[in-house]
């Protein structure tokens, strides 16, 4: 496969590894559109809660977002911008703060919400205490990055066919 083909495939798998990531964020929105106080509910009921978390844990979400990763950079090094997107220099800046956005989001996903994350699904122990405190880090996490998706997803596209106009 010539390069250039490799570039094909990266931008398809950076959108598919987005659909999965980001759209399992927004799915997130829709089943629990705010935040419900773990600690209101009786020990049973939080239990059932952790354990229906636990069966939802598929991971899939998580490690597309390493694919929208490798396949962003492997875009950045065909066009030989890598250096000139991180710093913000000139046409490329536009494309540069949505290549950081996108960093920061893949951050807070693997050293925030997953350590939490753990938590709550109890694959690390902690005191019931600490677990109720983790979903509220779990759910504010994730919806950081929800928000973080919208200029995201502007800057990118705007980077790719539109820098002339920053
Ligand atoms: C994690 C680090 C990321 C890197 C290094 C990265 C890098 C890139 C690059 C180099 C392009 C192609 C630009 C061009 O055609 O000139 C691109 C396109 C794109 N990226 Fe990212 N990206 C990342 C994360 C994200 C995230 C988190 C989102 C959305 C939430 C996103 C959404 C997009 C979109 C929508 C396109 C435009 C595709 C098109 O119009 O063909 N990217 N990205």
């Amino acid at each position: 496969m010539t390069l250039v083909e490799l570039d094909v495939v990266a931008r398809w798998l950076h959108l598919l590894g987005l659909l999965v990531w980001i759209g399992h964020n927004y799915a997130n929105v829709i089943q629990r559109p705010r935040y419900v106080a773990v600690d209101a509910m009786d020990a049973a009921a939080t239990e059932q809660l952790f354990m229906q978390a636990a069966r939802r844990e598929h991971g899939t979400f998580r490690y597309a977002s390493l694919v929208v990763l490798a396949s962003g950079l492997y875009m950045l090094w065909f066009r030989g911008i890598v250096a000139d997107a991180l710093a913000l220099r000139g046409q490329f800046a536009v494309l540069g703060l949505g290549v950081w956005i996108g960093l920061l989001m893949t951050a807070n996903l693997w050293f925030v919400l997953w350590p939490h994350q753990k938590k709550v699904l109890g694959f690390v122990p902690a005191p019931h205490a600490e677990r109720v405190r983790c979903t509220r880090v779990t759910f504010l996490s994730s919806r950081t990055n929800t928000i973080l998706s919208f200029p995201a997803v502007f800057l990118m596209i705007a980077g790719a066919h539109a820098p002339m106009l920053f």
